[in-house]
């Protein structure tokens, strides 16, 4: 208010300055104006009076002066008239006789001059104009003429001056003041009780608030930079507790050098064994090169950092044909190449039992038996025998390398060694054995299918413990283990007793190493076009599916439902790419086999179905990528697709999900896949369902950076609080407890 009050008293001074300077001016001017009037009507008078009569100066005497300076005053509205003899003689009529004796130090000037003279002079605060003129030519001694004018008249329209402009003034100042007014409490006082509400809503986080715009346009800009801050703030406050959530948790999150401490105390100087048909480095020919290669495979991109991490030997099949070179006398090389940290013996496998063990029980028996995915499962008794032998062997070498040691850890992965936890405690039964099931475990009804259930089960629980990804995997089993064996399940702790062993059966859900060095790594986002640029392809948004080719991943679902959102999506043509990178895998079986042509012939033919120049529906890259390769298009790609028709884990969706370090891009994730029931802030879908498969990839391309950031961190804090490493931490010290 002190403010309006000071502006409008400044408006007021500043308006009557200027009124009064105009004012001063006009006076002066008209002052001027009015005695020049004056000035010139006396002459004109004096010279009427003389036209009239010449002699009329030669008449005046004391006699007649009253009379005639009455007829003046009447006729020309003249107050006076003198007349000078020379001598400092004068005479006035009656009424001016005060006059005479002041004009009487002009009058010898004017006449000395023979000019007339005017002025005005002040008599006792009355203002007279008077007219010398000198009149020398007379007969009679008359030396000059005074006329004289009262100047009232001028002072009377000075007045009316002043008055007039004071009201004006008056008008003015207060005109002035009510727009003033009105301008401060509309235009200033209520935008600035917009802007007050603007930063009061920046710093509540009042978003609806901060939407509400100013009518008026020049605050726009105001507007829009206070709505940058407010995003600003919003994103350093999402992050800052971000970062404080993950200090709070930081002990809680493991790392490798946690673990590896963590390990020394549990293990003190037992041995760490992990056995796994599949290698984590196959050395391979290429060329006259030997290359070293890291199989696709989940369950090595789980278990190889924690051997980096903590050291041990790692049993597992040679099966690259550059292996046996690369191998010393004990078929045992040091791993990884460039800087070794553990030790990866090989085991021979013979074409007879490769192609039973493996190909044969392990994948077409197994495999199909435990994956819900339609495809039916093969037993051949002479698949399951050399199965049996092939898990003979891995006991016999895993009992070789542990001779020495009294209780060694064992950590036996996946289905190709359900017989080797029985086999191992028969002949050692202070070794802690676990057996991790990196795939699902079906039904009892389904699993009991297999004419060899009762053995492979009571192989497994030979184990101290077995672990699935998931609850809903125990349950399976030990529902399996209830109606296929004579054994008590006790549910209350989900645990197996059957003769003398006691198995735990828990779910451990694997994860990645993924621990928060990694996730403050920013990576660059990449263009689609720039990805596509070496398949001379262009694209504006990009989708991105890794799988091994294997009917249980859904690509040909995957495929259909990029087919149908084209087609309901017209304009992504040309627009829109799926790459989906395809490692061929067990190509041995015809069901495998046909699966790639499967895959190929479906790429080929949506992309003859959609055409645009440079451009493809469907890149298919079909060959074994490294991490290193496929890292751009995860940290790229506008979304990842994962659609496994059954899956243990995929780990594919968490690799996806710790490459997004900016927290943009969506996850869509089969509802079938064990990670879904971890990841809630993907897309969640069952890619049967084609028609809401493909509406979910059109939901993922227009999902707002805000709603992909805040599923994006959501399930960056899990997967990096539920790192591999906390999985190992968790799996051994469940193992440590056990006694013996
Ligand atoms: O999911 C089971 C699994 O053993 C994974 O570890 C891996 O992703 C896949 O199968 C690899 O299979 P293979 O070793 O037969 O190539």
């Amino acid at each position: 208010m002190r403010i309006t009050l000071a502006l409008i008293l400044s408006i007021i001074v500043a308006v009557g300055l200027v009124a009064f300077g105009f004012t001063f001016y006009q006076i002066s001017i008209e002052r001027t104006r009015l005695l020049k009037d004056l000035d010139m009507e006396t002459r004109h008078v004096s010279d009427q009076i003389y036209q009239d009569d010449p002699l009329f100066f030669d008449k005046l005497d004391r006699s007649n002066i009253d009379h005639i300076a009455d007829s003046l005053r009447i006729r020309y509205n003249l107050t006076g008239i003198a007349v000078y003899y020379g001598n400092d003689s004068i005479l006035t009529n009656k009424q001016n006789s005060e006059l005479g004796s002041y004009s009487l130090k002009y009058i010898p000037g004017a006449t000395a001059a023979g000019t007339s003279f005017s002025s005005v002079i002040n008599i006792s605060g009355r203002k007279i104009f008077q007219l010398i003129e000198p009149v020398n030519k007379r007969e009679k001694s008359i030396n000059a003429v005074v006329f004289y004018a009262d100047t009232k008249f001028i002072e009377s329209s000075i007045r009316r001056i002043w008055f007039r402009n004071f009201i004006r003034w008056f008008i003015q100042a207060f005109l002035v003041s009510i727009v003033t007014i009105l301008i401060i409490r509309w235009g200033i006082f209520n935008q600035m009780t917009k802007i007050v509400m603007w930063a009061k809503a920046l710093r509540t986080g009042n978003t609806e608030q901060l939407a509400q715009k100013s009518p008026l346009k020049f605050l726009d800009p105001l507007h829009k930079e206070i709505e940058h801050i407010a995003k600003a703030m919003r994103e350093a406050k999402a992050t800052a507790e971000e970062e404080a959530r993950l200090r709070t948790s930081a002990e809680a999150i493991w790392t490798p050098e946690r673990l590896k401490v963590e390990v020394e105390i549990l293990l003190e100087d037992k041995k760490m064994i992990v056995v796994s048909n599949r290698e984590p480095y196959m050395h391979i020919h290429d060329g006259k090169e030997v290359r070293c290669i890291v199989p696709a495979s989940g369950m090595i991109t789980a278990m190889e950092p924690i051997l980096k991490a903590c050291s041990g030997l790692w049993i597992a099949s040679g099966t690259g044909d550059a292996d046996r070179e690369t191998v010393d006398k004990n078929d045992k090389v040091q791993v990884p190449p460039e800087e070794p940290r553990y030790t990866l013996k090989r085991l021979w496998l013979t074409k007879e039992e490769e192609d039973h063990f493996y190909y044969g029980f392990s994948n077409e028996g197994l495999w199909p038996l435990c994956h819900i995915a339609h495809t039916r499962p093969v037993f051949r008794i002479d698949d399951w025998n050399q199965y049996k032998k092939v898990n003979e062997n891995f006991a016999a070498v895993v009992l070789k390398e542990t001779a020495d040691v009294e209780q060694p850890f064992i950590l036996i992965q996946d289905f190709h060694f359900a017989l080797l936890p029985e086999l191992i405690k028969k002949e050692k039964p202070n070794a802690r054995v676990a057996i991790f099931w990196h795939i699902p475990w079906p039904n009892p009804e389904s699993f009991g299918i297999c004419p060899w259930q009762r053995e492979i089960l009571q192989g497994m629980l030979g184990a101290d413990l077995i672990g699935f990804h998931t609850q809903y995997h125990c349950n399976h089993f030990l529902e399996t283990v209830s109606g296929a064996l004579e054994s008590r399940v006790i549910w209350e702790n989900f645990s197996v007793k059957m003769g003398g062993q006691t198995t735990l059966v828990k779910p451990f859900p694997i994860s990645i190493a993924f621990t928060l060095k990694d996730y403050d790594i920013r990576s660059k986002k990449i263009k689609p076009t720039e990805l596509l640029a070496d398949y001379g392809l262009r694209a504006q948004y990009l989708g991105i599916g890794v799988d091994r080719i294997d009917y249980t991943k859904g690509i040909l679902e995957k495929f259909l439902s990029i087919e149908r959102f084209l087609e309901k999506n017209p304009s992504s043509v040309g627009k829109f790419t799926f790459v989906q990178i395809g490692a061929p895998s067990r190509t041995h079986l015809k069901s495998y086999a046909d699966m790639v042509t499967a895959v190929e012939n479906e790429a080929n033919r949506i992309n003859l179905r959609f055409k645009a120049k440079n451009w493809k529906a469907i890149l298919l890259l079909k060959r074994h990528h490294s991490h290193k390769e496929i890292e751009p298009f995860y940290s790229s790609a506008d979304f990842c697709m994962v659609t496994s028709l059954h899956d243990g884990m995929n780990l594919v969706a968490k690799e996806f999900i710790a490459a997004r370090s900016r927290n943009d891009g969506v996850l869509i994730l089969s509802r079938f896949a064990g990670a879904s029931g971890e990841l809630q802030g993907a897309i969640i879908i069952n890619p049967y369902d084609i028609e809401k498969s493909a509406d979910a990839i059109k939901l993922a391309l227009e999902m707002s950076a805000e709603e992909q950031s805040e599923r994006m961190k959501q399930m960056r804090l899990i997967v990096v609080r539920n790192n591999i490493y906390s999985w190992a931490a968790d799996l051994l010290r469940t193992m440590a407890t056990f006694n013996h």
